[in-house]
């Protein structure tokens, strides 16, 4: 089994700290890479985490974890809600996918109704702010120890 997590933000994420802190909190997207980095390494893990606004290189990394990675936990953003290539990026990966939100976008405007990801996704963890991320780690660590590579091509 690879030892290789990989978490991926999508865009806008880079401006966490100061974004609309009241919807996604204070914590910088740095800051949670720190936490999720010590957590990955108390599990024996190697993190690769990122960030990007280009969706052809969130789609390009996507398929780098489907190739490499035990376990992906994937912000995607607003490609949540529009990104078919996002989606389609996600049904190649054989190996546990978190969806992760730091607010709850069902709980939000009807445009974050809808949503590409999590129907490619093995579970979602939306609505903790930072922790979230942290609960996503320990998730997928548990998730990568347990699953048998799936096939999402029916
Ligand atoms: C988000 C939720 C999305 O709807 C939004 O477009 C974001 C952030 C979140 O983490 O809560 O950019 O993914």
């Amino acid at each position: 089994m690879s030892k290789m997590l990989y978490i991926l933000n999508g865009p806008n994420l880079n401006r966490l700290g100061t974004r609309e802190p009241e919807v996604y909190g204070s914590a910088s997207l740095a800051e949670i890479e720190g936490q999720c980095a010590k957590l990955a390494q108390a599990n024996g893990i190697s993190l690769v985490f990122r960030q990007t606004n280009a969706e052809g290189e969130l789609v390009d990394w996507v398929q780098e974890a489907a190739d490499k990675a035990c376990a992906l936990i994937l912000n995607g953003g607003a490609y949540t809600h529009t990104s078919i290539a996002l989606h389609d990026a996600l049904r190649l990966v054989a190996v546990p996918v978190i969806e992760l939100h730091l607010s709850n976008p069902a709980a939000r405007e009807a445009f974050r109704q809808v949503n590409y990801v999590a129907p490619a996704a093995t579970a979602s963890i939306c609505g903790f702010g930072a922790m979230g991320y942290d609960m996503a780690v320990t998730a997928a660590v548990h998730l990568a120890k347990i699953s048998k590579p799936i096939n999402k091509t029916s």
